[in-house]
């Protein structure tokens, strides 16, 4: 029985989104449990720097792809790049965001955001999948978020597609169970990134590391997981305090105060 991270999930993890924020931290804490790193991203120059700090810092290997995985045949890309690779991990966590009142949000945009946060990670998940059960081993985290448990005013449609993760991921985790396939949603609230930059309120960002820590201590042990007090917290009292219907209007009125001019104006997408 496999009773260590590399055991389990090595040699090599493919990690989308991995140039900054979240997706550069899972590169870094699992390089430490001494794997082989995939890097996939569309900014080659921020993946090259992060594979040469990562391979100084662990003495391991790592490979670049550059790859947009809105665009189609973006499978393709990533599978070819990783033939001959033992791939025992993926890390689906790409993601953009749409902010803003929903009659005003970018059509193209919005379209975009369904093929990196529902179609590229649904497409991955199934070819490393079927993979993992020949091998008769490996994992898969999904990077939802806690927007996934409830609906988010202004957030509407990126917690929709975060909803459709989350769901993805629990059904997975019962499927594979026996499989000694193990399948994580790992649901963070705001967190120091790209995505959160200028964010009003910075008493609620959670920093990447203890995020991406709790991420890779859960995976094998459940299938989902919010990390930090206060997510947690603002989980149990939308789910099990407010119900559905208030938790929304809560969810609502605490994003017009931390996503500035979010119900007058257009609002930002990162
Ligand atoms: N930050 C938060 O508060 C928060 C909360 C809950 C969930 N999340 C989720 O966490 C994940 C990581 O986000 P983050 O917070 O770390 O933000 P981030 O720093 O903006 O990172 C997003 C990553 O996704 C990649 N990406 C975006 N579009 C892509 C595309 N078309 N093709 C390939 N890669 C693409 C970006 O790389 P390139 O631009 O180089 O392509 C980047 O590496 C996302 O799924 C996000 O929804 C974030």
């Amino acid at each position: 029985m496999a009773n260590t991270f590399f055991d389990k999930y090595g040699s090599w993890a493919v990690i989308t989104g991995a140039s900054s924020g979240i997706g550069a931290e899972y590169a870094k804490q699992i390089a430490t449990k001494g794997l082989n790193i995939v890097l996939v991203a569309r900014r080659k120059a921020r993946m090259e720097a992060l594979a040469s700090e990562l391979e100084q810092n662990f003495k391991i290997q790592t490979k670049i792809i550059e790859c947009d995985v809105a665009i189609d045949g973006f499978h393709d890309i990533i599978l070819n790049a990783v033939k001959d690779l033992d791939i025992g991990l993926l890390i689906n966590n790409a993601g953009i965001n749409c902010e803003g009142q929903f009659f005003r949000g970018d059509l193209a945009r919005n379209t975009q955001m369904i093929q990196v946060n529902v179609k590229a990670p649904f497409v991955l998940a199934y070819e490393f999948a079927k993979k993992f059960v020949e091998k008769g081993k490996g994992g898969i985290i999904f990077t939802s978020s806690i927007s996934a448990f409830n609906a988010h005013p202004y957030l509407t449609h990126y917690a929709a597609t975060k909803a459709y993760i989350l769901s993805l991921a629990e059904g997975m985790n019962y499927e594979f169970k026996d499989k000694n396939i193990d399948i994580l949603a790992l649901c963070p609230g705001m967190t120091k990134s790209e995505m959160t930059k200028g964010m009003k309120d910075s008493l609620i960002l959670m920093e990447v590391q203890p995020v991406v820590e709790t991420a890779l201590a859960t995976l094998g042990n459940s299938a989902v997981v919010v990390p930090g007090f206060i997510n947690k917290f603002q989980t149990f009292v939308n789910s099990r305090v407010l119900g559905r219907i208030s938790a929304r209007n809560f969810s609502g009125a605490l994003l017009e105060r931390v996503l500035p001019g979010v119900k007058s104006k257009k609002g930002k997408s990162k």
